[in-house]
């Protein structure tokens, strides 16, 4: 048998990493996909889980009253589901290791393409819950945060603008910038529509959502306060003593 040819040396980067090993501080190792769209019938167990996390993180699970068969009802009304965003609306986060496919062209009936975002993380995302939150597409992809929105007006502005009810990213995916993503959609879709402004309310306490909000440009009003009728208050009549 002949001799092997000798082979030249390897080149100096790959020469100090041991064959099949990839070194702890390699860039890019692990790729997470991130995509916006709105959300269906489909994800509204999702959506309810999801409500229900923002409830007790806000310490108002006592109020939260929700189920998934009045999400479904309100949400999604058969047989005549209103036009996207004229009536309430919800954006779904969701992210994968994998890359998504592009929308086929006759899913965008919306005039509401997804909104894409890639992110390559030192360490892969740890999280517990992603069985109960693994999407209706299926595959690796899993459920990772919520918008929900609807139309209001400023007579002020003599324009439509829409109102957040709320804003949630799951705990694992926090400070990756994807609650300024969920909002960027909402924000994006108002000036699509010609709408005047976004505006949402925040608990005085609730100081990382403030600075979170401070940060990405929004003013935080000191001098507004919620005013609501609820329950058997909402006979007005009735109530006044
Ligand atoms: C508030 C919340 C939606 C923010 O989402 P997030 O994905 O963690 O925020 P992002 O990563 O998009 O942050 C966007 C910017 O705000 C900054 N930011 C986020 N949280 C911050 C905090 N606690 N303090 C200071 N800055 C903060 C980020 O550094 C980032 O700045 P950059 O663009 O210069 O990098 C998320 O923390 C959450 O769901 N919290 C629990 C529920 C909640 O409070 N909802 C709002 C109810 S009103």
């Amino acid at each position: 048998m002949a001799a092997a040819a000798p082979q030249p040396p390897p080149p100096p980067f790959l020469a100090t990493i041991p064959e099949n090993t990839v070194p702890e501080t390699a860039p890019f190792r692990h790729p997470l996909y991130a995509r916006i769209r709105l959300a269906t019938i489909l994800d509204v167990p999702h959506i309810h889980k999801l409500i229900h996390q923002l409830a007790t993180f806000e310490r108002l699970a006592h109020q939260c009253t929700a189920t998934e068969a009045s999400l479904a009802a309100t949400l999604f009304p058969s047989p005549n589901p209103p036009l996207p965003f004229t009536s309430f609306n919800v954006f779904i986060l969701e992210v994968s290791p994998d890359p998504f496919p592009p929308p086929a062209p006759q899913e965008d009936t919306t005039n509401s393409s997804p909104l894409l975002k890639t992110l390559h993380l030192d360490l892969a995302s740890e999280d517990s819950e992603k069985e109960i939150f693994r999407s209706e597409i299926g595959g690796d992809v899993v459920v990772a945060g919520f918008v929900l929105f609807f139309p209001k007006y400023s007579t002020y502005l003599a324009k439509p603008g829409f109102h957040i009810e709320d804003l949630f990213v799951r705990e694992p995916y926090r400070k990756h910038g994807f609650g300024k993503m969920l909002i960027t959609a909402v924000a994006g879709q108002a000036v699509k529509m010609g709408y005047g402004m976004v505006e949402w309310v925040v608990l005085d306490w609730n100081v990382n959502a403030i600075q979170f909000y401070e940060r990405i440009g929004t003013k935080v009003y000191q001098d507004k306060r919620i005013c609501r009728l609820t329950g058997e208050d909402l006979d007005v009549e009735g109530s006044a003593k």
